[in-house]
């Protein structure tokens, strides 16, 4: 057994949190939009063959705002091709995937969508295969009410109100020679410093996002960031940031500790994007917007549907489909910690990606739909963490890894509500012990547990999946409790909790007698 003294504060405070936070990314890969969120003939399909059974996913999940059409898609994307009569759609191939794309889905399609699961549409243009021209029309085509070609055929095409789409990316990855169009920072730069000029000349009010490494272990990181802002800083909001993490050769204790590597990335981009503030004697400060970020074990699908006879490419193919495991969840919950932790900068964020594809929603056509072990700190964390990020000062071992040498034992974050609740996320990294934390709450007043849920399990590497979909939930964790202003809380080795601290007469008055599960 280890054990852990954290200080908790209302003073300490980091920054609000902005709710785009608790973004995903739903990109035509895979089976992410047909089989995944759009399956006409399936039991649970509406009218226009959406699974209504997903979206009740997607809300329970708390997802915010969502990224869409990609990712390495964009890059060849014609976004004409999805919009109008669907017969008189084309087939395209789309170069990223191998895959053959109906767009049966497209942005009208994709709109409707959104609006059912109640998210907030952000867009990506293509600057791998096209340019400035082609990100204005679909701006206009999008943002404009009517009176213009473009705003004139979208409402021929059924959508009378605008999109009004309101965060824009400017391309996807286009560091990485994998991308369709990829080069240079410099040209990059400049081709997307005069398309975020051009666009906010059409419509002042966008937010633009443009594209940052799509690793931190990219040849160009940091050199990449200071010029490709160098050239786009008046013109843009966000640069980008990319992350996905996974085990490596059975060495658990660096993988636990991923988080460590998103802090450290983080905030390299915004010394990059600091350093680029004050070359320019800029006013304004550009933030974060890690765009996509996720566990995913790309080398298990290096073999899989990717056809290379051009003649053959399938429609929406089984890609990318991870099943997590505890372990993984965990490591995933410490990754949200680490994008609260720098909420005063990091104001947007795209778990990537949303259903079947590195998903924490999965489907079976014409089956059913479940949660990955991973949708469960994403969906506590979206529902509990409110209002204002609070820094922990954490007292606590060290484990020792061989990626990052010695880490904290303990990693975590807290935030307080407007109505003064206040939510901890905590993780304990340790391999094998119980980590027994106690926290002073002297500074929070009278306040009780109104909730501790912890995700752990004897088994680490234990899944949901299509035969046994509930296998891992959260449980009560009921060793939390508060005594003369004091909580202590057992964390069970490789777990991930979330506490819920509500005002001693808010919780009663709420008449709330029990905790709940997620
Ligand atoms: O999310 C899967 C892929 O990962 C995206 O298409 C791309 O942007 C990234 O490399």
């Amino acid at each position: 057994m280890t054990a852990a003294r954290i200080a908790l504060d209302p003073r300490f405070t980091v920054g609000p949190i902005d709710r785009r936070i608790f973004g995903s990314f739903v990109e035509h890969l895979g089976r992410c939009v047909y089989d995944g969120i759009y399956e006409p003939g399936h039991p649970e399909a509406d009218a226009e063959g959406f699974r209504r059974d997903v979206v009740a996913l997607v809300k329970e999940l708390g997802v915010t705002i969502v990224r869409y059409p990609g990712g390495n898609f964009v890059s060849g994307y014609k976004w004409e091709d999805g919009v109008g009569p669907r017969e008189a759609r084309p087939h395209r191939l789309d170069l990223a995937w191998h895959s053959l794309e109906t767009n049966d889905v497209g942005l009208h399609e994709f709109a409707d969508w959104a609006r059912k699961a109640e998210v907030e549409l952000m867009l990506a243009v293509n600057l791998g295969t096209r340019g400035v021209a082609e990100a204005l029309d679909l701006l206009e085509y999008s943002n404009v009410r009517g009176g213009s070609a473009l705003s004139e055929q979208r409402r021929m095409n059924g959508a009378d109100e605008p999109f009004a789409v309101r965060m824009w990316c400017l391309g996807n990855e286009m560091d990485g020679p994998w991308q369709l169009g990829h080069r240079s920072a410099a040209d990059y730069g400049k081709l997307a410093g005069m398309t975020a000029k051009a666009m906010r000349q059409l419509d002042p009010s966008v937010q633009l996002v443009v594209c940052g490494s799509s690793n931190s272990g990219m040849p160009t990181f940091g050199a990449w960031e200071r010029e490709v802002l160098e050239q786009t800083y008046d013109d843009v909001d966000f640069i980008s940031c990319h992350a996905y993490y996974r085990e490596t050769d059975g060495d658990r204790a660096s993988f636990l500790a991923s988080a460590v590597d998103m802090d450290g990335f983080i905030e390299t981009v915004v010394a990059t994007a600091d350093h680029v503030k004050s070359v320019l004697r800029s006013e304004k400060t550009i933030d974060i917007s890690f765009d996509e970020w996720n566990i995913w074990y790309a080398a298990r699908f290096e073999n899989d549907e990717r056809i290379t006879d051009i003649e053959t490419w399938p429609i929406a193919p089984r890609l990318l489909e991870d099943v997590y495991t505890v372990t993984d969840a965990v490591v995933f919950g410490g990754l949200l910690i680490s994008l609260l932790k720098h909420a005063d900068r990091v104001k947007a964020a795209s778990l990537a990606q949303l259903v079947n594809v590195i998903a924490p929603i999965m489907t079976e056509p014409d089956g059913a739909a479940w949660r990955q072990t991973t949708f469960f700190p994403f969906a506590l964390t979206a529902r509990l963490a409110q209002g204002t990020v609070l820094r922990l000062e954490i007292e606590c071992g060290t484990v020792a890894t061989s990626v990052y040498g010695a880490v904290p034992v303990i990693d975590g974050v807290a935030t307080l509500a407007d109505d003064g609740s206040v939510a901890l996320f905590v993780t304990n990294r340790h391999l094998t012990d119980v980590t027994d934390v106690t926290i002073d709450l002297g500074a929070l007043g009278d306040v009780v547990v109104s909730e501790c849920l912890t995700l752990a399990d004897e088994d680490q590497d234990a899944s949901n999946t299509r035969e046994d979909p509930d296998r891992v939930a959260m449980h009560v964790n009921d060793s939390a409790s508060v005594k003369d202003g004091v909580l202590t809380v057992s964390l069970p080795a490789v777990s991930w909790t979330a506490i819920s601290l509500t005002r001693a007469g808010a919780f009663h008055a709420a008449g709330r007698s029990s905790q709940r599960s997620a």
